[in-house]
């Protein structure tokens, strides 16, 4: 999958007036701060497509970037800043929801963990809630560049270990680095077989 172009299209609370025309949509979840963004211009190659921040709560709505004019990267919201108001927090999970569970155009989610961290409680149950849904997803570790071999394979496979404990199977998974363009070519392959498979 070779990127031609990408463009940024519109902002939106509401997900039923995100763009028009069905072009599938891949989207990007997961904690505030975990590097959805960044990940975005990363695999674009195109810094300051999407707005990061090292300062959780950056991105606030949903943002849909055109990508070969044929189909859709996904910006959501992270969930889980502590620091947001009830309110604020109960606005975005609406947002972050409604998307997910009623945007047909969505044909998988990727769900970003920092792999410094064990498993997280919020993490966990938010991919409990996606299976309940039955809605596809994939795991997307970030920020590999922070911590050495050895203890990103460890933590890796603690994590599988874990996840293991309550699903089956487990659902593919990439380990990515934004800051040193890592698993870039992995997920944009991936986003190609899933798009072969839509034919
Ligand atoms: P919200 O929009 O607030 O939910 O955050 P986000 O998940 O979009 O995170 P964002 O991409 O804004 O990145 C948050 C911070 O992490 C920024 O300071 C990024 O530079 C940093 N960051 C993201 N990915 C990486 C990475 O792979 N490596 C390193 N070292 N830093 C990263
Ligand atoms: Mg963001």
């Amino acid at each position: 999958m070779i990127i031609k172009s990408a463009e940024f299209i519109v902002s939106n609370s509401d997900y039923m007036k995100c763009p028009d025309g069905g072009n599938p949509e891949f989207a990007f979840i997961g904690r505030s701060n975990v590097g959805k963004s960044s990940l975005i211009n990363m695999i674009t190659n195109r810094k300051g497509l999407a707005m990061t921040s090292s300062k959780p709560g950056k991105t606030t709505l949903i943002n849909h970037f055109l990508i070969n004019n044929q189909w859709y990267l996904v910006d959501l919201p992270g969930y889980g800043y502590a620091r947001r108001s009830k309110e604020g927090r109960e606005k975005l999970r609406e947002i972050i929801e409604d998307y997910i569970l009623e945007r047909e155009q969505l044909v998988n989610l990727f769900l970003l963990v920092d792999v410094r961290h064990e498993p997280q409680q919020i993490d966990i149950e938010f991919m409990e809630w996606l299976g309940e849904n039955e809605v596809p997803f994939s795991i997307v570790f970030t920020k590999a560049d922070k911590i050495g071999p050895v203890r990103l394979k460890s933590n890796v496979e603690a994590y599988k270990a874990k996840l293991l404990e309550s699903w089956e199977e487990l659902p593919p998974v990439f380990v990515t680095s934004s800051e040193k363009k890592q698993g870039r070519e992995e997920i944009l392959n991936y986003i190609g077989q899933i798009q072969s498979e839509l034919l």
